[in-house]
């Protein structure tokens, strides 16, 4: 036999249970999202390198590290999106999205790349649901990308294992400042330090305050703070914030240590960690990205969004044994005997599926015994049954699969009889919509 193909590592299948909690979450992410304006956008999957390298910044782990970077056949330097805002940005300079109505605020549920240590809640393909603000400066707007990731999180129920950690990491200005800080309070001390956070001493020192090795935590404990560094709009910024997340009744706590791994940010910082796991496993973050659209190559513009992980929130749910609606449960399997039957029942079964009656079977050529059985695995609550007396009468056998009850009904009652034992809810009735010409 040949060698059997497995996934990847670090990358799975979403089978249809799994489905079941994806469709769930982003039935959520858009009715919210759409509720607050948002319209949804897809960037494509990869981009040229460059539009990561410098908006996510070169000294980053994920730049470093996390890529998924190959030529094309022309020889142009490809990545596959590790993150979401670099394409909505560059995507916003690219169509003149400046020339919209501002704030311009979009949302996109994609899969992202990153050649990270696979391990739980870490993968090499993950999804994130995201949003973004851009076009407009203002603590408010912060305030309401947090209260509406808060908002998701509750829908889903996970909303109160989480706690929202919230920093500022200050304009590019007072952040260099304090850079020069921590690397003369680090200087000295390398011997204590990780291996990674030795190399990023040099090139990224803020990093070194959310490293999560022992030694590496006591001595961030102790090193210089941003607060001290501060420049005074910063500090009104992030004060008003504060304000707007309690007058909406938003519980945060102040990390001065979160700093986040993305070099995009100013000001306003956040993310939301699992209550039981702390940091190790962030279920979403987010930030203000000031500088980004005028780095990428637009006018300087102000911007503010979030990103959630779905593996990392679909693994809180079940953890929490909290169950999503399942959509594709059926409703009838069809049971026919002989090709008159299977003549009758095509046209049966495309009626029922248009009524919403979700609806299996006039296939095989198996006994009847057989075909019950195969009714039963999937495990549909009715079983309609046509054999050649039924066809030669004109009326169908309609049976409680878990009963075993039977009862005879004319061909042309079928379908209402069995309407009334499902009931009209559970119908999966389906509505494109109305097109326009
Ligand atoms: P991020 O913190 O890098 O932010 O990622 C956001 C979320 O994606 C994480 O909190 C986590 O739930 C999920 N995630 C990241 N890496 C993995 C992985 N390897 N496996 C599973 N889940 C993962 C960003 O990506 C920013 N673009 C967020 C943002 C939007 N900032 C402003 N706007």
């Amino acid at each position: 036999m040949a060698d059997k193909f497995q996934t990847p590592k670090g990358v799975h299948d979403i089978l249809p249970d799994d489905h079941d909690y994806y469709t769930f979450i982003k039935k959520v992410v858009r009715h919210r999202l759409r509720q607050a304006g948002f319209r949804r956008i897809s960037t494509p999957i990869f981009e040229a390198t460059e539009v990561f390298q410098r908006s996510i910044g070169n000294d980053t782990d994920i730049v470093q590290k996390e890529m998924y970077t190959f030529s094309d056949k022309k020889g142009r330097s490809l990545t596959l999106k590790p993150e979401g805002t670099a394409g909505v940005v560059r995507a916003y300079i690219e169509h003149g999205m400046a020339q919209w109505p501002q704030p311009v605020e979009l949302y996109y549920v994609e899969p992202h790349f990153r050649y990270d240590r696979p391990q739980k809640g870490r993968y090499r393909q993950f999804w994130q649901f995201g949003f973004e603000v851009i076009g407009e400066t203002d603590p408010a707007l912060d305030a309401q990308v947090i209260k509406l990731a808060y908002q998701i999180h509750e829908d889903l129920g996970v909303a109160d294992l989480l706690s929202l950690q919230i920093n500022t990491i200050g304009t590019p200005e007072s952040r260099e400042k304090y850079q020069m800080a921590l690397k003369d309070y680090y200087i000295g001390k390398e011997r204590s330090l990780c291996e990674d956070c030795n190399n990023r001493l040099h090139t990224n020192p803020m990093r070194l305050l959310d490293c999560k090795e022992e030694d590496c935590r006591i001595l961030a404990q102790l090193a210089p703070k941003m607060e001290n560094f501060l420049d005074s709009d910063s500090k009104e910024f992030h004060e008003d914030l504060k304000d707007f997340l309690d007058g909406m009744g938003i519980k945060y706590e102040e990390n001065p240590q979160l700093v986040r791994g993305l070099d995009y940010y100013t000001k306003t910082v956040f993310e939301f960690w699992d209550a039981k796991e702390g940091a190790q496993n962030s279920v979403g973050g987010g930030g203000r990205y000031d500088g980004l659209v005028e780095l990428m190559g637009g006018q300087p513009t102000p911007a503010v969004g979030y990103a959630g992980g779905i593996e990392r929130i679909i693994a809180n749910m079940k953890r929490e044994k909290i169950r999503v609606p399942k959509k594709d449960n059926l409703h009838v399997f069809v049971v026919q005997l002989g090709k008159d039957a299977k003549l009758k029942c095509l046209p049966l079964i495309n009626k029922m599926r248009e009524r919403g009656i979700k609806t299996m079977g006039a296939i095989g050529k198996d006994s009847l015994r057989i075909q019950l059985g195969i009714a039963d695995k999937f495990e549909t609550p009715w079983a309609v049954i046509v054999g050649l007396t039924e066809v030669r009468e004109g009326v169908a056998i309609i049976r409680d699969m878990e009963k075993g009850i039977q009862e005879t009904v004319d061909f042309e009652d079928i379908i209402p009889s069995i309407i009334k034992k499902i009931g009209d809810k559970s119908l999966d009735k389906y509505s494109p919509g109305e097109l326009i010409y």
